[in-house]
């Protein structure tokens, strides 16, 4: 049986079988002298740039190399849970789950859970905690382990204040342990801002000590014009059908290379515009009529940064960019904390890792054509 031919992936972290993809791994700065020296650190990047589909690849190869275990821990899943001790339990049902996925990591099924239970047997325990998790499984490992926990921005703000300071915890007892543990930490947000912005909030900051166990922050750059042409010529080579090269200029233009957006246009164009004639070479016409089409939908990902625009931080930015006058959308009341004033900052990092803005030449800019269309279509007037 021929494999199934592959799409441009506009749905979740990209498998490699089933979508065009650039090599994933590729994407992430070189992380091995982090993992050797068991450092802790953070990747961010905005809403749909490939953060997943990125660490997927990463935890494949460094087990596939077999000098460290990789595990891969989705904390999604613990978003709703907004009492801290609570939340400890679940992270620590999201790590056993991971474990079992990746097969136990070498170990036997069950000496994981037994050790827990002695440990849990002796008095004077208290309840499920990440610290412990991570303390018994490393006495337990027979090489170094690098954990990437992906999502932990969607924590609440206590359950996110908890589980830094098991980390914190997991730190201060390396030296105790037989092997290296590297933990990544990735997210929208850069997660030590995250929790300063937090203590900050709750007015924490003179009692909590904020997370500076982080060696390195690393980020995932756009996809640059040559990466796009790359990405589109997979397409051409599985199906025959061309972009032309104004067009691909033309994508890279509206997008300024965010990932999900060259996907999303591509496949508007060859899917649903030229309903899978790939004999159709693929003009700069038919991309600018994909982005009108994606505007008319509205659906996945640009829904989800219209929702943002709602909210008074983003508005806070956003609108000294945009031309004088009276704003079409303004934020809605409860979208306003009333008689507490934002430090700026805080709301210049949220529209900056949002991937709404960026800087070129020390100057703010929105981050792509088609949110600057996104954005001034929802306020109502121009950019400046
Ligand atoms: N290596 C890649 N090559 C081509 N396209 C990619 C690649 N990685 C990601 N993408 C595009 O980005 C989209 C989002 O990927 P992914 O789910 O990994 O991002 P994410 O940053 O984890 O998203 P979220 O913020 O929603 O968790 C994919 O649907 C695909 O369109
Ligand atoms: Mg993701």
């Amino acid at each position: 049986m021929s494999p199934k031919p592959k799409k441009f992936n506009l749905v979740g972290p990209g498998d490699p079988e089933a979508h065009y993809l650039l090599p994933p791994f590729k994407r992430l700065p070189d992380i091995q002298d982090l993992i050797n020296h068991g450092d802790y650190f953070v990747l961010h990047a905005p809403r749909q740039s490939g953060k997943t589909t990125t660490i997927k690849a990463a935890v494949e190869a460094i087990n596939a190399k077999g000098e460290y275990w990789a595990l891969y821990c989705s904390l999604e899943d613990a978003r709703m849970v907004t009492d801290r001790d609570e939340a400890m339990g679940v992270i620590v049902g999201l790590l056993d789950k991971a474990l079992k996925e990746a097969n136990h990591l070498g170990l036997e099924a069950t000496s994981l859970a037994e050790a827990l239970r002695r440990y849990y047997a002796t008095p004077f325990r208290d309840g499920p905690d990440v610290k412990i998790w991570l303390k018994v499984l490393c006495g337990k490992l027979d090489k170094g382990l690098v954990i990437f926990f992906d999502a932990v921005d969607r924590l609440a703000e206590d359950p996110l204040l908890g589980f830094l300071s098991s980390l914190r915890y997991g730190h201060a007892i390396r030296s105790h342990s037989p092997f290296q543990l590297s933990i990544a930490l990735i997210g929208e947000r850069n997660i030590p801002k995250r929790q300063l912005e937090i203590l900050f909030e709750k007015r924490l900051l003179d009692h909590a000590a904020p997370f500076n166990i982080v060696t390195e922050v690393l980020t995932l750059a756009n996809f640059t014009l040559e990466e796009v042409k790359s990405l589109y010529a997979q397409h051409t080579a599985a199906t025959g059908q061309v972009f032309e090269d104004a067009a691909t200029q033309r994508a890279h233009y509206w997008t300024d290379g965010q990932p999900w957006l060259v996907n999303a246009l591509a496949h508007e164009v060859s899917e649903n515009i030229l309903g899978q004639d790939y004999k159709a070479p693929i003009t700069p016409g038919l991309i600018d009529q994909a982005v009108d089409n994606l505007f008319d939908r509205k659906d996945g990902h640009l829904d989800y940064l219209k929702s943002r625009l709602g909210e008074s931080r983003v508005q806070r930015i956003i609108t000294p960019l945009l031309t004088p006058g009276k704003t079409k959308n303004p934020p809605s009341a409860n979208s306003i904390d009333p008689g507490f004033v934002h430090h700026y900052c805080h709301d210049y990092d949220y529209s900056f890792e949002l991937g709404l803005i960026k800087v070129e030449l020390h100057r703010t800019e929105v981050a792509n054509p088609i949110y600057a269309r996104l954005i001034t279509e929802y306020f109502g007037r121009d950019l400046k």
